[in-house]
């Protein structure tokens, strides 16, 4: 009943050329593959030459952020509606490194989450504690201040439109993936939080992604848990090879 999506979010790597070649390798490895939706997120100047090369394709196209606002006097920011103009259908939002290093916080996340919905983009939501939340054993509190600041005043029908993306932060670029169980306990806490929030049948449609060292040989097992319905995916999405693999797992 839930789609598997699987994003690869490229960060802060590659220039237009090679975002257009690693497309155009990736098409042919995944142009079987319709039971997957399938996101890639270049970075901002790449994002219409990339749309360019995934046109007829099963590949749609993520920002790795976006504004709130849809116009006026903010220097360097893009709009959720100019983003749909380059090609997006989807908007990566909250993902930790903006938390971490450019001040992003649980308000600007809901309000660009309402942006990104209102201009017709599917919002990628992403929260996750910290090594040291975990340890301390607040890894629910922290992702149940996210997702209520996060998603606050969304509206249900809103929800089709959205994508949460767990991810825990130990676990992003360090190699050390979450096991199965501790990313289940969590994904099931959230899509309980929302139900509790939103309403079961917007739980039960909503779609939670893993993301943290995400790889070739452990997103099976992931995948395979009831309540992961997907894979956000860093370093192994800048290789065709090994985000074809994950992508046909
Ligand atoms: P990673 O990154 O797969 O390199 O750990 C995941 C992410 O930050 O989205």
């Amino acid at each position: 009943m839930r789609k598997p999506l699987i994003a690869g979010n490229w960060k802060l790597f590659k220039t237009i050329a090679e975002s257009v070649a690693l497309v155009d390798e990736l098409k042919p490895l995944v142009a079987g593959n319709q039971s997957v939706e399938i996101v890639v997120a270049p970075v901002f100047t790449a994002l219409c030459r990339v749309s360019n090369a995934i046109k007829g394709s099963n590949i749609n196209m993520a920002s790795q952020d976006c504004y709130w606002e849809e116009e006026g006097a903010f220097t360097g920011e893009v709009a959720p509606k100019l983003l749909k103009d380059a090609g997006c259908s989807h908007a990566i939002i909250g993902h930790s490194e903006r938390r971490q290093y450019f001040g992003e916080t649980d308000l600007t996340v809901n309000k660009k989450t309402k942006a990104a919905i209102a201009a017709g983009l599917c919002a990628i939501v992403c929260v996750g504690e910290s090594l040291a939340e975990r340890e301390s054993d607040r890894t629910f509190n922290v992702i149940e201040t996210q997702i209520k600041g996060g998603l606050d005043g969304i509206a249900e029908e809103a929800f089709s439109k959205i994508v949460i993306a767990y991810e825990p932060v130990w676990a992003i670029g360090t190699g050390k993936t979450a096991s199965d169980a501790q990313a289940q306990e969590v994904h099931a806490f959230i899509r309980q939080l929302v139900a509790r929030l939103f309403g079961q049948e917007v739980a039960d449609a909503l779609r939670i992604l893993y993301g943290g060292s995400v790889k070739p040989d452990n997103v099976k097992g992931l995948m395979t848990q009831p309540d992961i319905d997907g894979a956000l995916v860093g370093g192994a999405s800048l290789k065709a090879e090994s985000f074809a693999a994950i992508v046909n797992f």
